[in-house]
């Protein structure tokens, strides 16, 4: 058993209470890769940002639980190196899918698991929601759930339709299951495709797709319920255009890939949304960057050229999102 605390790592608790007062959002970023890592970090550390570093299903597949553990505690190391003096770091575990692989996440150093039983019976969500929430709570790791279903893919996560979070549900979900925040379904989606051109109008002028907006209402119906509880977005990348521009002029076939605007999630950021989860938009600067260099430079062999200003790009992303759509820089 390791706790979290010896890694220098935070749970979510304190984090999400300033969020919601402070009417900001903390990034949850997914990392894989040290190059990603990397980009987290120097961002979060040059805008003293708090954040969340997630591990999904295929990050674990991709680059092994334990590996990405010691990675995430060299990140607090980085941190201070790079000056930041009390680094505000959660390591958090993304769609956990069952009892025991969140308790193996606890027992190794995670800060904060995701149980996601949205896919189950309403009464059995709740029932495994609890027994996790019992069980890391005793060694004060937070807790997120969910309820209603998105749609996309993501990391061997999958829905073809989207269920909005039942409002009327939510008083009794977080009561029963006592966990700390709350995922919920309000038109995000996993993916770099969150809307079918159908869901969609076209702009005129340049042609791209413009998405249906996020149920709002739905969110305030939410808050109304519980007022001031922590709420969490998924599927919350915006997929910018210029990257999926460069990602096709570079030999990329991207056709109308489409995401969350993000005055929306600025709007959102405001209330007491206080987590929100980019995964897809670091995955396009990583490509866009890559392709450009593999275009421009077709010699190129040395993976530290190529990935370096993948790196670069990552890092930008990730500092506006932090500055200009979340609102988190200078509150760790
Ligand atoms: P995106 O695919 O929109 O980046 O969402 C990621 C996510 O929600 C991870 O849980």
């Amino acid at each position: 058993m390791v706790s979290y605390k010896e890694l220098g790592l935070v749970n979510t608790r304190e984090m999400f209470a300033k969020a919601i007062k402070g009417g900001y959002a903390i990034p949850a970023f997914n990392f894989n890769n040290m190059e990603q890592l990397q980009a987290i970090i120097k961002a979060s550390a040059e805008t003293k940002s708090p954040v969340i570093l997630q591990v999904s299903k295929g990050a674990r597949n991709y680059a092994n639980q334990t590996l990405l553990r010691y990675m995430a505690q060299g990140a607090v190391e980085y941190a201070k190196e790079l000056g930041w003096e009390h680094p505000q770091i959660v390591l958090h575990l993304d769609h956990g899918d069952s009892f025991e692989l969140c308790k193996s996440c606890v027992d190794f150093g995670f800060s904060s698991v995701m149980i996601d039983a949205s896919h189950l019976p309403y009464e059995e969500n709740i029932a495994l929601t609890k027994k996790v929430v019992d069980y890391a709570h005793q060694y004060d790791v937070t807790v997120e759930a969910e309820l209603g279903v998105l749609a996309g893919v993501e990391d061997e996560v999958s829905s073809a339709v989207s269920h909005y979070t039942k409002p009327e549900e939510v008083v009794d979900f977080a009561t029963r299951t006592g966990c700390d925040s709350l995922a919920i379904s309000i038109g995000t989606s996993h993916g770099a495709y969150k809307f079918t051109p159908e869901q969609c109008t076209r702009d005129p002028k340049t042609g791209k797709l413009v998405p249906p907006p996020l149920a709002f209402d739905v969110l305030d119906a939410i808050m109304e319920q519980l007022p001031g509880f922590p709420i969490v977005l998924h599927g919350s990348s915006s997929v910018p255009q210029e990257y999926v521009d460069m990602i096709n002029q570079y030999g990329g076939k991207l056709p109308d890939a489409v995401g969350i605007p993000e005055e929306q999630l600025r709007k959102a950021s405001k209330s007491a949304v206080c987590k929100i989860n980019i995964d897809s938009d670091s995955r396009l600067a990583f490509t866009a960057a890559v392709r450009k260099v593999f275009a421009e430079k077709p010699g190129e062999f040395d993976p530290r050229k190529y990935c370096g200003p993948a790196r670069d790009l990552m890092e930008e992303l990730y500092k506006h999102k932090i500055i200009n759509v979340l609102g988190s820089d200078g509150k760790a």
